[in-house]
């Protein structure tokens, strides 16, 4: 049984600057809840109870999320606030949260290896804060599962376009009878878009086997000069396929300031409490911009605003 999730939360959030001068990446929120907990929630519902942070300097906070507070819990308790006294309370029922430092930023393959001694041999997941999935589709429960039924590691997979193909790990792969499921013969971190395999990019969720240490621990740097976990997996892949499984569900990479703000109205928008009034308000919004996009202009042409 996977009961172990490692979660790699020691970046400093570069591409999310400003925002994260003061605020680890982690905890800015998507809608009401900071980035980290969908991830802690999504391993919760993957029977996932016992998750590993691998922090760095200034991530204490992470830890303080879920966490009890019992001068809040007071507070809402005497207020009679109960809806937000479980929002709160909930959190700590999750799972039980350990951390571990990684000292330098040497690498996702080192990041990896600061969880050797608390995983030890058993099979963990690998969940990066920067991919969230849609969490409405079971996708952690499938990898685990195909993990427990072939025994070999598992990494989910999306096809991308040719232009994105060099900011990812790129899968060589089989095809096999199962929908979506792909055995992986290699792997290339971080290809130019002739040197890459295919299209089928690696993201951030991976369940593997303890074993893997053994393979980071001999794993040299590579692309960047950092030891890269997609390096350690070609390794364990050249000895026995690995396999791949394609991502059924929206994704979002809330890295990047536009993926961001889609999550945030993707996510708002499946809201029961939310969503009905926010379509609503996008839509004469669109209709909005749309009147101004098509508006005359003072030659009487059509204003044919940004061509791009
Ligand atoms: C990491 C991995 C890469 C993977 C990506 C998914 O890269 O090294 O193989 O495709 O995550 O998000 P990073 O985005 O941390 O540079």
């Amino acid at each position: 049984m996977v009961r172990k999730a490692l979660l790699p939360v020691a970046g400093l959030g570069t591409r999310s600057l400003p925002a994260t001068k003061a605020v680890p990446k982690e905890l800015l929120p998507l809608v009401d809840k900071p980035a980290i907990q969908y991830l802690v929630e999504e391993c919760a519902r993957a029977g996932l109870d016992d998750v590993l942070f691998v922090t760095s300097a200034g991530k204490a906070t992470l830890e303080d999320h879920f966490d009890r507070l019992p001068g809040l819990e007071a507070a809402l308790a005497s207020k009679g606030k109960d809806e937000e006294l479980a929002l709160v309370t909930g959190l700590a029922d999750l799972a039980t949260i350990h951390s571990v430092r990684q000292p330098e930023p040497l690498g996702l393959g080192h990041a990896v290896l600061m969880g050797a001694e608390h995983i030890g041999d058993d099979s963990f997941a690998v969940l990066l804060g920067d991919d969230i999935v849609d969490p409405g589709t079971p996708f952690l429960e499938r990898m685990v599962a195909t993990h427990e039924r072939t025994g070999r590691p598992v990494i989910a997979l999306m096809e991308v376009e040719d232009e994105a193909v060099p900011l990812y790990g790129i899968a060589t792969v089989e095809a096999t009878d199962v929908d979506d499921e792909f055995l992986i013969t290699d792997l290339v971190e971080k290809p130019t878009v002739h040197e890459a395999p295919s299209n089928l990019a690696i993201i951030g969720r991976y369940v593997l086997p303890g074993s893997i240490f053994a393979v980071l621990r001999d794993t040299p740097p590579g692309r960047g000069d950092e030891i890269q976990l997609t390096d350690a997996l070609r390794t364990l892949a050249h000895d026995e396929p690995l396999v791949g499984i394609r991502v059924d569900a929206p994704r979002y990479d809330i890295g990047d300031k536009l993926g961001f703000v889609t999550a945030t109205v993707s996510l708002a928008a499946e809201r029961p409490d939310l969503g009905p009034d926010l379509l609503a308000w996008l839509r004469r919004f669109l209709a909005e911009q749309d009147r101004i996009g098509a508006g005359v202009g003072m030659s009487g042409e059509r204003d044919q605003g940004p061509t791009t």
